[in-house]
C-alpha cells in the first residue's frame, strides 16, 4: 500500500480496513448514543489500528500526524447530509488542515456506489486553477462552503469572510470512490467533500488525527469573520481549552498537544 496519494490527491481508499468485529463495535457504539443533528459523538473503537495507520502515514508521506484528536462522529444520511465544504471546526481549532486526517468508513451501507462521499481530488483541482490560488486558498486551509452550479462555483470563505467565484462546477472534477461497509477513505483535512446522496440509509464512522506539535496562535484564533465567531461561540465546549489558554491564561501560542492533554 502506498500512501503518496495523500500528498498528490489528498486521499486514499483502504479496502476492508475494518474487520467484522470493528464494524460490530462501531454499530454498537452508534446505537448507544443519541443523535444530535444526525452527528453522533462517540469513542474511537479502533484506537490501536488507527494508531498504526497514522504511524505508517507519517513515515511514508510528508504529513505530520501523531495525535488522535477526537472520539468518533457518526454520520447518518437518514438525518444529516452535507453539501460541498472544507471542514470548519478542525481548522478553527488546529489552524492547519494539511497535517490532519479524517478516516471515514461506512458501517451501514447497502450498495458500494450510492450514498457514499463525493470528493474533489487536489490534482483535479490543480488542473483548473492557478498554483497561486491553490496554495493561498486551498492547501492546508479549511472553513469553506461552496455553492456548485452548472458552470461556476461560489466559494464562501468562513475564516475571513470573503467570497469568490471559480469558473467551473465542482461536479466536473469530483470523484465518488466506490465504498462498501468496512472500506475506509482517509482524507486530508483540507479535502473538499460532500455527502454523495441520501437516497439510501448509510451510517459512516469518522475519526480524526492531527499533528500534536502543530502551533496554534491566539492571533489567528481570535481573528476572522462574524460567521467564524458565531460558530466558535455556538460550541463553547469544543473550544473550551483554546479559550482557557489564550483568553484566561493570556498565552500567545499553544501546541495541539497542549490542548489535547487538558481535554
Ligand atoms: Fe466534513
Amino acid at each position: 500500500m502506498t500512501f503518496s496519494a495523500l500528498e498528490t490527491r489528498g486521499f486514499i481508499v483502504l479496502k476492508s480496513f475494518l474487520d467484522t468485529e470493528d464494524i460490530a463495535r462501531a454499530i454498537e457504539e452508534y446505537n448507544q448514543i443519541k443523535v444530535k443533528r444526525g452527528i453522533m459523538q462517540g469513542r474511537c473503537v479502533i484506537m490501536e489500528k488507527f494508531g498504526k495507520l497514522i504511524d505508517k502515514i507519517s513515515f511514508e508521506t510528508n504529513l505530520k500526524i501523531n495525535s488522535i484528536n477526537f472520539g468518533a462522529a457518526y454520520f447518518d444520511t437518514g438525518v444529516f447530509t452535507n453539501s460541498w465544504h472544507q471542514d470548519h471546526e478542525p481548522y478553527y481549532k488546529w489552524q492547519n488542515s494539511y497535517d490532519s486526517i479524517n478516516l471515514w468508513a461506512p458501517i451501514i451501507k447497502i450498495k458500494s456506489n450510492i450514498s457514499g462521499i463525493e470528493i474533489v481530488p487536489f490534482d483535479n483541482l490543480a488542473s483548473k486553477i492557478s498554483k497561486e490560488l491553490l496554495e493561498s486558498e486551498f492547501i492546508g486551509k479549511g472553513a469553506k462552503s461552496f455553492k456548485s452550479q452548472p458552470t461556476q462555483t461560489t466559494v464562501y470563505d468562513d475564516e475571513d469572510g470573503k467570497t469568490f467565484t471559480l469558473d467551473f462546477s465542482l461536479s466536473e472534477i469530483s470523484e465518488i470512490p466506490e465504498m462498501s461497509v468496512g472500506d475506509a477513505i482517509v482524507m486530508r483535512g483540507d479535502l473538499l467533500h460532500k455527502t454523495q446522496d441520501a437516497n439510501s440509509r448509510r451510517v459512516a464512522m469518522s475519526i480524526r488525527a492531527t499533528n500534536g506539535n502543530g502551533i496554534i496562535t491566539k492571533e489567528k484564533f481570535l481573528s476572522g469573520c462574524q460567521r467564524k465567531r458565531m460558530m466558535i461561540n455556538a460550541n463553547p465546549k469544543g473550544f473550551e481549552m483554546l479559550n482557557q489558554l489564550f483568553l484566561k491564561e493570556g498565552r500567545d501560542t499553544a501546541t495541539v498537544f497542549d490542548i489535547m492533554k487538558n481535554l
